[in-house]
């Protein structure tokens, strides 16, 4: 017997099952189920996995209730005050934070692997000019296994690094590289001179025809939205990472597919989603009609960036978001409209019944895509932005799995079709 079971017995056959109890360093107790197939016959029922542990981390703890987000241990209001994105990506991907030789030869090697091979410019010449961004990004991201997989050898530590690395550092050369297709603008490169966020935004918005200077306050403020985005446990991207990762599939296919799953409005998509509501509800005055469209069950209409699966309470990244949006806006003496009615929106949905007992909360997307907007990302590209920086968290989800001996993910399902019967000829029919 395990330290810690908890007994089940089916009231059916009489038979009992010890099912044990596995207790990670934090949170809530898990019974780990997977004897009773074979001892009761039972499966279990979890649609949506809304009870269901699929694996062992030790990358990210939420407290949804509590409000708590932690990398690797360390509070994401530390890191989002105090580190970089890259000391945070080599954290995550490492487990511990680097020391000054270690994070200057980190950010040397991201900063050698930006370029892409010149045939996937090619590649991306091949969409419309109005393809949505986040398709291109799947379709070039999954590519990349065209031109790196050969020499991969995934049982090597080393390959897997590189891998990793090269996705960290390739992601904003070809975002930036799908959104200059978009605006008919030539090729832009990586700058080794910039750091990771100076180098995308020039990526993205230098001309041949003019100088650029990439605004350092843009920069930082890519720099926290990159740490606040960088993982988020097993959500559905990331557990579409590990599901591609455990068939052995390659770490580029793995990701494309990550990168699909995040595209969804109820996931990743929410920030882009968040405009267009607030473009939608256009006026302060017409904000109360909104609440009552996303109460009412026959509306299908939501409140983007609203809600999460885990968060029962404020999330974290929301809090560290808004602070962000005023002081950018601030910062670059502008003032938003949008931002005005998104606060009036939080207000009003925080004091209504609906929203408190339902513990709907301004999730991460909230005020991120104000920030954008702010900074000239077009709007189609917000969940780019997303994707560049959770880069980080898939690969290093990924990295962790393939570490651990980790069965083919494989769910069961309750059938509930026809039971046998015989074909019927098509002229009987
Ligand atoms: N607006 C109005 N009602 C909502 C909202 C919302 N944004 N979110 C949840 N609810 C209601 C649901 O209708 C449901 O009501 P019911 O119990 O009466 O049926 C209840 O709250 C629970 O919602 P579920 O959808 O069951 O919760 P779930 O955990 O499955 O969904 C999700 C979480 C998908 C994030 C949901 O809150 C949502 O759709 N939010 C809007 C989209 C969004 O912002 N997504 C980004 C999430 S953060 C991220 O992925 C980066």
């Amino acid at each position: 017997m395990s330290e810690q079971c908890v007994i089940i017995t089916d009231e059916n056959s009489g038979n009992t099952l010890e099912l044990p109890v596995i207790s990670g360093t934090e949170g809530e107790p898990t019974l780990s189920i997977k004897a009773l197939p074979s001892t009761l016959g039972y499966f279990t029922y979890d649609p949506g996995f809304t009870a269901t542990a699929s694996c062992t981390s030790k990358i990210t703890y939420i407290d949804g209730g509590k409000g708590i987000l932690r990398y690797r241990g360390y509070p994401i209001e530390q890191l989002a005050e105090k580190s970089t994105f890259l000391e945070v990506a080599y954290l995550l991907l490492s487990g511990e934070l680097p020391t000054s030789s270690e994070l200057a030869d980190f950010q040397d090697d991201i900063t050698h692997h930006t370029m892409v091979h010149e045939k996937l410019n090619t590649f991306i010449s091949g969409f419309h000019y109005d393809a949505h961004p986040m398709a291109m990004m799947a379709g070039v991201v999954g590519s990349l296994s065209a031109f790196y997989h050969d020499k991969m050898d995934m049982s090597d530590p080393e390959h897997r690094m590189l891998a990793a690395k090269r996705m960290i550092a390739k992601m904003p050369t070809i975002a930036a590289a799908c959104y200059r297709h978009h605006m008919g603008w030539p090729a832009a490169y990586p700058k080794n001179s910039l750091n990771y966020t100076e180098s995308f935004l020039d990526m993205m918005f230098s001309v041949p025809t003019e100088k650029y200077e990439v605004s350092t306050v843009a920069a930082r403020v890519f720099d926290l939205l990159f740490i606040l985005h960088a993982d988020h446990e097993q959500n559905a991207s990331t557990s579409t990472v590990r599901l591609v990762g455990s068939t052995g599939a390659n770490p580029y296919a793995s990701v494309a597919a990550g990168i699909s799953a995040l595209w969804g409005p109820a996931h990743g998509g929410a920030n882009e989603a968040v405009l267009t509501m607030l473009h939608e509800i256009g006026d302060v005055s017409r904000v109360g009609k909104y609440i009552e469209k996303a109460k009412d069950k026959d509306d299908p209409f939501r409140l983007m960036g609203f809600g999460h699966r885990v968060y029962k309470n404020y999330d974290p990244r929301a809090s560290i978001i808004r602070k962000a949006a005023y002081e950018v806006l601030e910062e670059l003496g502008t003032t938003d409209p949008l931002m005005d009615l998104a606060m009036e929106l939080e207000r009003i949905a925080l004091e209504d019944e609906y929203f408190i007992t339902k513990k709907l909360y301004p999730n991460v997307d909230f005020y991120s895509g104000i920030i954008y907007k702010a900074l000239g990302i077009p709007v189609s590209m917000f969940t780019v932005m997303f994707a560049i920086a959770r880069t980080v968290g898939w690969v290093s989800q990924w990295l962790e799995q393939e570490e651990t001996p980790t069965p083919i993910g494989r769910p069961r399902q309750v059938y509930a079709g026809a039971t046998e019967r015989d074909y019927v000829p098509l002229e009987s029919r």
